[in-house]
């Protein structure tokens, strides 16, 4: 307990940073909430501000997944944990992502978690990660609604986490994330129920 508390308070209040908040605040000085779809992700912020700031904060939204999952097993495997068997090191990634969706400096509503979902388990599980990239692009030429695509990668993560026999822990925790992209999506699923979505 004395480790894995502090490393997921650490993981969850690096997801925390509000990135494309931040970015669009400082060089749009608009706030992304109010525009577009309100979403603080990297597809809000192209429509916000651009290919550039976009492609900025989705770089940072990944690496606010990935930095603490390496951090933690840096942590761990100095403390002998057996990696394969632990829970420890999924716990982080989804901690990380729980931090981007209910960011404590944006009373607690952040963003959709997608790209923080793809860096979170870049480490752990990089064949489910490519696999969910793979299908997010295959399915560009059958749809360019983003919300459709990135509800499918969560879900292609977890399946193929299951399907590739991976640790317990991976498993528990991709689907966890999957389910909370989709969560997360609630009010693209009702545009595109109504046929509204952009
Ligand atoms: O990654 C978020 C994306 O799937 C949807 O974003 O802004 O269209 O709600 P948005």
């Amino acid at each position: 307990i004395a480790v894995v508390a502090p490393s997921l308070i650490m993981s969850f209040l690096c997801g925390s940073i509000p990135s494309g908040y931040l970015i669009v605040k400082k060089f749009k000085e608009i706030d992304i909430r109010v525009t577009g779809s309100g979403n603080i992700g990297s597809t809000n912020v192209r429509r916000a501000a651009g290919k550039k700031l976009s492609a900025i904060t989705q770089a940072m939204d990944v690496a606010k997944g990935l930095l603490p999952v390496l951090i933690s097993m840096i942590i761990f495997k100095s403390f002998d944990v057996d990696m394969e068997k632990s829970y420890f090191i999924a716990l982080n990634a989804f901690f990380a992502i729980l931090g981007h969706d209910y960011t404590p400096f944006l009373n607690f509503n952040g963003g959709k978690g997608v790209n923080t979902t793809l860096g979170a388990f870049l480490a752990i599980e990089p064949i489910s990660v490519f696999s969910g990239l793979v299908v997010y692009f295959a399915l560009r030429p059958v749809t360019s609604i983003v919300s459709i695509r990135s509800m499918a990668l969560g879900a292609v993560i977890a399946v193929v986490t299951f399907l590739k026999g991976a640790p317990q822990g991976s498993v528990i925790f991709t689907a966890l994330a999957a389910v909370l992209i989709i969560w997360r999506h609630k009010e693209n699923i009702k545009r595109l129920v109504k046929g509204h979505e952009k």
